[in-house]
C-alpha cells in the first residue's frame, strides 16, 4: 500500500514556528516520524511539502489519477483555499486531513477549514502523532 503524504506551507521551517504549536519539531524528524511509523504499519509512503498552492494541486491531480490514497496537511491553505478544496473532492482514493496543533484552540481564522467537507474525516492536536493517527485511520478505510 502506497500513501501519498502532502504538507503545505511553512512547514518545512517548523523549528523556526510557534513553539507553543509545533514544540521541537523540525521538518527532518516530522518526515522521519511518518517514514518510520509507516514501515512499522507494512505502509509505504511518499511524503511531499510545497509552499506553492499550485504544486499541491498538480500533485493531488496525480494521486487523482492515480487513484492514491493521500493524508494532508494543508496547512494555511486549510482555511481559505478552495482551489486546494476542490482538487481534494476530486480525489478517487480516501483522504484524510491532519494538523499538527488543534487549528480550534487558535485564532479564529484558523476555526475555518474549507478542506474538512471533502475528506474521510480530520485528525488534529495530537503533535507528530496525528499523522500516525492518519495513517493507523487510513489503513482501516482502505482494507
Ligand atoms: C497547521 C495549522 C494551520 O492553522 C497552520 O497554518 C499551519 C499548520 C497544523 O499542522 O497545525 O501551518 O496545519
Amino acid at each position: 500500500m502506497k500513501i501519498l503524504v502532502l504538507n503545505g506551507p511553512n512547514l518545512s521551517r517548523l523549528d523556526l514556528r510557534e513553539k507553543q504549536h509545533y514544540g521541537d519539531l523540525d521538518y527532518g524528524k516530522l518526515q522521519q516520524f511518518i517514514t518510520n511509523g509507516a514501515s512499522d504499519l507494512g505502509i509505504t509512503v511518499d511524503i511531499k511539502q510545497s509552499d506553492s498552492e499550485s504544486e499541491l494541486i498538480n500533485w493531488l491531480h496525480e494521486a487523482a489519477d492515480s487513484a492514491t490514497p493521500v493524508i494532508i496537511n494543508p496547512a494555511a491553505f486549510t482555511h481559505y483555499s478552495y482551489a486546494i478544496r476542490d482538487a481534494v473532492s476530486m480525489l478517487k482514493a480516501p483522504c484524510i486531513e491532519v494538523h499538527l496543533s488543534n487549528p480550534l484552540s487558535r485564532e479564529e481564522f484558523r476555526h475555518t477549514s474549507v478542506v474538512s467537507g471533502v475528506v474521510n474525516g480530520t485528525i488534529a492536536g495530537f503533535g507528530e502523532q496525528s499523522y500516525l493517527l492518519a495513517l493507523r485511520a487510513m489503513q482501516n478505510l482502505l482494507k
